[in-house]
């Protein structure tokens, strides 16, 4: 599998500057009984194949990545690179990969094995369901 990087300027790489936003609205996902519950109607970033969102704070217990993938299947992971700055992640849209927002770049599939980079390890990806327009993202 080839690796496609994100276009990123040196400056968001050294400062660790996702690519990846919050919702637009911060009411529209709550966090309860090991879940990451999302209100779709009220995060419509993903509603469109390629978006992707980051969860975070709120009394969420670790960053979460989400992504709707350009075959319309939800993806979500730990949003923490294994290599030792834990940065973020992002989606790099249209390759099946997510990939570590600093200058070293770590790369991973959707299952979460690193194919580029300095990670020692791979990251997890969870379950996510999805039941008319709520997401839930199984955290434990
Ligand atoms: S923190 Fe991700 S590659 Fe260094």
């Amino acid at each position: 599998m080839s690796v496609t990087f994100l276009k990123r300027s040196i400056w968001q790489r050294i400062l660790g500057i996702s690519a990846t936003d919050k919702p637009g609205d911060p009411g529209g996902w709550r966090y309860g009984a090991g879940t990451l519950f999302i209100d779709l109607a009220r995060v419509p970033e993903l509603t469109r194949p390629g978006g992707a969102v980051r969860f975070e704070g709120q009394g969420l217990p670790q960053r979460v990545l989400v992504v709707l993938d350009e075959d319309g299947q939800y993806r979500a992971f730990k949003n923490r690179c294994t290599h030792l700055g834990h940065r973020r992640l992002d989606y790099v849209p249209g390759t099946g990969t997510v990939q570590c927002c600093s200058l070293n770049k770590s790369t991973y599939t959707f299952d979460g094995q690193k194919i580029h980079g300095p990670a020692p390890r791979p990251i997890m990806p969870y379950n996510v369901e999805l039941s008319g327009d709520q997401l839930s993202v199984k955290l434990v």
